[in-house]
């Protein structure tokens, strides 16, 4: 007889940046078990139309789906963006946690009311995160947002290049710190894997905002009754649609 699948949660990125979601939701349930797909053979998302982000996350799910994953976590800003509605009324009854970039609470965090917002075009551009805006603004007038799309740097992370990274942020910063922000949102899941960097880049007065956290306790909000009884030891499946090593090395960060 067939043995099925553990039921597990499915968490799937255009790549390895999902890995900091993962972290998160392993340190708040690590007793449950994780099924993680990076699409590094199809990354980055962030640059593509809506057309292929949709299809992309459309073929991640169904990948998770069919590794027994009764719950999935879009562990992408860009594919929750363009694809988290539609995949919700594709699998109505799928617990489907997505993220997106916090600025609600960069909102309410801010001193001298303005906030940066780190994000890929592709998010910045959807209708999802321009209504998020436009209600955060209506609810915090006089609080600005400088949105910035880092362009390649999603990639540079995605590949290790190093030096294109350490340039990148450094552009990334400079441009955030000419309008003064204090707050700065993290809204692709790339970037916390070089907190770091943004950090120095920076400097101490900024503080900066990831909501992995907050995705993992909706995770866990929204566990279906399969998931919310399992104790015990978890296990962690990695599957890659490109190379596999740059997300085993990266586990170390887990
Ligand atoms: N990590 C993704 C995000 O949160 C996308 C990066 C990319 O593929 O461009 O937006």
């Amino acid at each position: 007889m067939p043995t099925q699948p553990s039921p597990s949660i499915g968490v799937f990125d255009s790549g390895i940046g999902g890995l900091s979601v993962l972290a998160a939701l392993r340190e708040l349930m690590p007793e449950k078990n994780y099924v993680y797909l990076a699409d590094s053979g199809y990354a980055p998302y962030g640059e593509r139309d809506t057309d292929y982000v949709l299809a992309r996350s459309r073929i991640c799910l169904q990948a998770l789906l069919d590794k027994g994953c009764s719950m999935a976590v879009i562990a992408c800003n860009t594919a929750t963006a363009i694809a988290a509605k539609t995949l919700r009324e594709e699998n109505p009854l799928l617990p489907l946690v997505g993220i997106e970039p916090a600025i609600k609470p960069a909102a309410a965090h801010t001193r001298n009311g303005h906030v940066g917002v780190l994000a890929t075009q592709g998010t910045l551009a959807s209708e999802k995160f321009q209504a998020l805006l436009a209600q955060i603004q209506l609810e915090h007038p006089g609080k600005q947002f400088h949105l910035h799309a880092p362009s390649g740097l999603a990639l540079a992370i995605e590949q290790q290049d190093h030096t294109q990274i350490d340039a990148l942020v450094i552009e990334a910063c400079k441009a955030l710190s000419d309008k003064a922000c204090d707050t700065v949102v993290l809204g692709c899941t790339h970037y916390p894997l070089v907190l770091d960097k943004f950090a120095e880049a920076l400097g101490s007065g900024v503080t900066l905002i990831d909501p992995a956290r907050a995705v993992a306790l909706q995770a866990q909000k929204l566990l279906p009754a399969s998931l919310k009884n399992k104790t015990g030891q978890g296990s962690l499946n990695l599957n890659s649609t490109g190379d596999i090593k740059p997300l085993q090395s990266l586990l170390a960060l887990l």
